[in-house]
């Protein structure tokens, strides 16, 4: 376990709750008008597009309103097929209400549109009796691992997973009594996985548990790399020749910024790869409406579709699943809107393409500015963001910086965190959140943000950096 482990760096839980903190604080003091070198707190700290400045759709909010208040149907204040989806939605519910409950995998009319969704995306059939809709991708996640990971197994299920990593997913399988077995992105290849890797980090797991899965995020949170089909296809074979499960968190797919690379599905790359690997390796794939440009985290809407799983084993999925009864109907509305957007000669198409094309251009030009500005500041290195919500730039900080951390008891990347946060109100996350390489140290940036705020972020960024690599020269 030693072993195993030793490489990698988490933060105590302390430390990310202490910076929250911190930032409370200070909008506190601000609010009451107390004097700083900054008028505001940036929060880039989440993959939280809409806490980070982006503005929600206005498509997919006018539909869940006239869903929640059908009188508004009646008015003239909204766009026919506005109207007519809303409607729709609405003859799907049970008393044409949303307050009640629904179908626990979710309205069989959003759950059958999230399948024609993944249709046409993969060019392969989606059978709607292998998705179900879940409070937050997290939770279909946290439901699956529950399914893998046996409390009382002995030895422990092991779940490989990648560092750095989705911070809440080793939370679970830790909390289901499982282990982590880390294995580590290679930095110095834009965060690729290795499959030399895998293996070191297969081999590590002897003795100590029994893996039973591998943890895939692609494209990478907080890495933000984009997987290759060559990668993606090792991680297949890998997965195949141990007899693992597959876990792919695909929730940041349509969220691609690098012209060179292309999203592709674990399911896709199976089908290709074709028999026997298609029909038999055991997939879950996740996807959410909390990411990409939709960015409703708040309203938790995100599911799961499963193939190859072995059909003894559907009756115990099923059962685990109707534990909740159903997930809320606002998170299932945002599914259905991501599944289905408005189309060309739709009322609503030219606002939506309008206001989904600002916002993709915003964030190819916000990618494009942090890989400029930080690459040209000494002592940080800022792989290309080739996807995903965030940047994750490794600081370079010295032996007096990482000391006088020590010194005051905080991982050095909290210690930054906590100066950058303190002297110009800018929160950003650290690394060690997300595991990292011992002796390496990185923040994670959200590049969900308006133009005005990420220049602003950047101006704060480098100002602050500056000055903190003279002060530990
Ligand atoms: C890789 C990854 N998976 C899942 C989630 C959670 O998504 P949801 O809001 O659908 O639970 C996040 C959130 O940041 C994430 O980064």
């Amino acid at each position: 376990m030693q072993e195993m482990s030793s490489h990698v760096q988490t933060a105590r839980p302390s430390q990310m709750t202490d910076l929250t903190e911190r930032a409370a604080r200070i909008k506190q003091k601000l609010e009451q008008g107390v004097k700083k070198p900054y008028k505001d707190v940036i929060d880039v700290s989440w993959g939280d597009p809409q806490r980070a400045g982006m503005k929600p759709l206005s498509f997919v909010r006018q539909v869940l309103a006239a869903c929640f208040y059908p009188q508004l149907l009646d008015g003239d204040n909204l766009p026919l097929d506005v109207k007519r989806r809303a409607q729709e939605l609405l003859w799907c519910c049970d008393g044409g209400s949303v307050g009640s409950y629904t179908n626990t995998p979710g309205i069989s009319e959003i759950v059958e549109s999230i399948a024609e969704f993944l249709t046409r995306r993969d060019g392969i059939p989606a059978d709607p009796g292998n998705i179900w809709i879940h409070p937050g991708s997290q939770m279909s996640l946290m439901k699956i691992l529950s399914l893998l990971v046996h409390s009382e197994a002995s030895p422990k299920s092991g779940v490989l997973m990648p560092v750095p990593g989705h911070t809440t997913t080793p939370l679970s399988v830790e909390t289901l009594g499982g282990v982590v077995v880390p294995y580590f992105l290679d930095e110095e290849c834009g965060w690729e996985i290795g499959v030399d890797e895998l293996r070191r980090a297969l081999d590590s797991a002897r003795g100590v548990c029994q893996p039973v899965a591998l943890y895939v995020i692609n494209p990478g949170n907080p890495s933000g790399h984009v997987q290759s089909r060559k990668s993606m296809e090792e991680v297949i074979r890998f997965v195949a020749e141990n007899k693992l499960f597959l876990l792919a968190d695909e929730v940041y797919q349509s969220s691609i910024y690098d012209a060179e690379r292309e999203f592709v599905s674990y399911k896709k790359l199976l089908w290709e790869l074709g028999p026997p690997l298609s029909h038999t390796l055991e997939l879950a794939s996740f996807h959410s409406a909390s990411k990409g440009l939709l960015g409703e985290c708040g309203l938790r809407g995100g599911y799961v579709e499963l193939l190859n799983i072995d059909p003894a084993v559907m009756p115990y999925v099923q059962q685990s699943f109707h534990m909740v009864t159903c997930s809320p109907v606002y998170g299932q509305i945002a599914l259905a809107l991501m599944a289905k957007p408005p189309q060309p000669g739709d009322p609503s198409y030219p606002l939506y393409k309008h206001e989904t094309e600002c916002a993709r251009s915003t964030l190819l030009d916000n990618v494009k500015r942090v890989h400029q500005v930080l690459n040209s500041l000494p002592a940080i290195r800022c792989q290309p963001v080739q996807g995903g919500a965030f940047a994750f730039p490794r600081l370079l900080l010295t032996p007096k910086a990482i000391s006088k951390a020590k010194e005051v008891g905080m991982q050095p990347d909290t210690f930054y965190c906590v100066g950058l946060l303190e002297e110009t109100g800018l929160f950003v996350s650290p690394g060690s959140e997300y595991g990292q390489k011992e002796g390496t140290y990185h923040i994670r940036i959200c590049i969900m943000t308006s133009a005005d705020i990420m220049e602003e972020l950047l101006r704060r960024l480098s100002a602050f950096h500056l000055q903190f690599m003279k002060d530990f020269e």
